[in-house]
């Protein structure tokens, strides 16, 4: 399959999509939309790819939605529109967010607009201290429309939300991470090593584990607690099935052994 916005690198079991329209700050076009829509698609089934990470070419991550391509181009032509949008907000706030493998959002640029839903459908987000965040929609006479700001209202503490969707000021890396809205941010020279090392590490663990930590957290979310109970319970014994009980025999079953110690390492990186 080949890709004319979007960029593919798959090593070491991580798979790393580049937003690829430098020339437009990566602005999500509604052809990006679609081959993002079919190369998640292709991922989701793809053993070669345990982790993915998504970030920008050039000096952007992603300056959101394309305002000429969708909002301007796609005018005359609601049904087309709608189509679009369905899509755009579909693969960044249901496809992402409960993807079955771990995904990184690796901010190295501009960030704008619709790219925090992005980000906010990632599981983990890591960007550079020089990277410039902004909410400008209010900039330019809109909101946080589509699935901002529901990504505002899952993530960001009300004051922040309203801060920066009010005023529309733009914020760097550091800000970004002190407010909730990433994980951390790194000098851009680092950016790159800081992000491979987190997705290597993911990379080593059970698969089928994670998968269950994102579904626990983000389902649980949504359910009352005992729903939640339940649905903890069904998880453990689809795991059981899923590993054959290898977090009980080799997990719990090595350490009893004392072969390594799960609050310090991982099961299989070092032995005692
Ligand atoms: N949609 C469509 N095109 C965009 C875009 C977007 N969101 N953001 C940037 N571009 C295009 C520009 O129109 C320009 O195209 P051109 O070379 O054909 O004229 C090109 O990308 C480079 O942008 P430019 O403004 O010249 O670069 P800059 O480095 O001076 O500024 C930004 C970069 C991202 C700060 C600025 O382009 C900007 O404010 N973009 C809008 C961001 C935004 O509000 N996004 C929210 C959308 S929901």
């Amino acid at each position: 399959m080949t890709y004319k916005t979007l960029l593919l690198d798959k090593k070491d079991g991580i798979a790393t999509i580049t937003l690829n329209r430098p020339e437009k700050k990566n602005a999500m076009s509604p052809q990006l939309h679609e081959e993002m829509v079919r190369l998640l698609d292709d991922l989701r089934y793809d053993d070669a790819a345990r982790v993915l990470v998504i970030t920008g070419a050039g000096s952007a991550f992603c300056a959101g939605m394309d305002l000429k391509e969708f909002f301007t181009d796609l005018k005359p032509h609601p049904q087309e529109y709608d189509r679009i949008w369905r899509i755009a907000t579909e693969w960044r706030t249901r496809t992402l967010r409960y993807y079955p493998k771990p995904t990184i959002a690796m901010i190295n640029g501009f960030c704008f607009g619709g790219a925090f839903s992005l980000v906010e459908g990632c599981d983990l987000a890591i960007a550079a201290d020089e990277a410039t965040f902004g909410l400008s929609e209010i900039n330019f006479k809109l909101f946080p429309g589509g699935s901002v700001s529901k990504s505002l209202a899952n993530l960001l503490r009300p004051r922040d939300a309203l801060w920066y969707g009010m005023l529309g000021r733009p914020f760097g890396g550091q800000i970004a991470a002190e407010i909730g809205f990433i994980n951390k941010s790194v000098p851009a020279a680092e950016l790159l090593n800081e992000t491979m090392t987190v997705a290597r590490e993911l990379a080593q663990k059970d698969p089928w584990a994670l998968k269950a930590t994102k579904e626990g957290y983000r389902f649980s979310l949504e359910m009352s607690w005992e729903a939640a109970m339940s649905y903890s319970s069904a998880k453990e014994m689809e795991l059981v099935l899923r590993q054959g009980d290898a977090w009980r025999t080799e997990g719990i079953g090595d350490f009893l052994k004392g072969e390594y110690r799960p609050g310090l390492e991982a099961h299989g990186s070092k032995k005692r």
